[in-house]
């Protein structure tokens, strides 16, 4: 895969005519953009096809978290918008982890990588014994990127920090898409556990995803190119 390819821009906007000019300014900069429930929530199914050009490649990240039988169906409906990668909570359980698995096979070749939420970075160890977990947080992440494997997902979505104990865990065919990325140059934002492109790539991730320091850049696509740069050094 090209370093390019790698790179997945968070569009975090309900402003689906400053994200259509987004996305249009970053095609062949960028390996794909990521829509997630604020700019999904906003603008529906219509949105993400007026934002996006014919075969452009997209993560569709609404996190399905519901009984099998609601997110077949919504996988289903999902998957007419020819997302490349979908997603939905590990938490869910083996059979709604199946089911999604199953549902996504149903395209065949075609089909979006499946993808499994382990637990929300915005979580600390402290926050796990309210919602009833036991364990800390790396192992709850592991025990829930093991089971979305037997499950048949094709991967997962997790911090910098936690890519090489679920590569050790998981092997290097498992998908990593790694948030949590800033660049040298950029400010931090609310984003506390960072790596840069450069780190999570060495580390191991197979996708980065990064919103702010090219969506909120005065030249998006300068700030695509400049890290695409750094990743690009031998
Ligand atoms: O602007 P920024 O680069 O912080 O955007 C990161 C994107 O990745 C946002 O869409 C955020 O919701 C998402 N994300 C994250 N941490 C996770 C999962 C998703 O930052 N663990």
């Amino acid at each position: 895969m090209k370093p390019n390819e790698r790179i997945l821009v968070a569009l975090d906007t309900t402003d689906k005519k400053r994200a259509k000019k987004l996305i249009t300014g970053l095609n062949g900069h960028i390996g794909g953009v990521k829509i997630g429930k604020e700019f999904f929530t906003a603008n529906g199914p219509q949105g993400v096809r007026y934002v996006l050009s014919e075969g452009q490649p997209f993560f569709l990240d609404l996190k399905f978290h519901d009984i099998p039988n609601t997110v077949i169906g919504a996988l289903r409906s999902a998957m007419k918008l020819k997302p490349s990668i979908v997603n939905v909570h590990a938490s869910g359980g083996a059979a709604m982890l199946r089911a999604a698995a199953q549902t996504v096979s149903e395209l065949g070749l075609s089909r979006p990588l499946l993808i499994a939420v382990t637990i929300l970075t915005s979580l600390e160890d402290t926050d796990m014994a309210d919602i009833g977990f036991s364990s800390i947080i790396t192992d709850q992440v592991l025990r829930l990127a093991k089971l979305a494997q037997k499950c048949g997902l094709d991967g997962v979505v997790c911090s910098p920090h936690e890519i090489k104990a679920i590569r050790d865990a998981c092997g290097s065919d498992f998908k990593l898409i790694v948030p949590g990325i800033r660049p040298g140059w950029a400010t931090h934002g609310d984003q506390r556990r960072i790596t840069t492109p450069r780190q999570a790539i060495d580390r191991g991730a197979d996708y980065i995803v990064i919103g702010r320091p090219i969506t909120d850049h005065d030249k998006p696509v300068d700030a695509a190119k400049r890290i695409v740069e750094e990743l690009s050094v031998v």
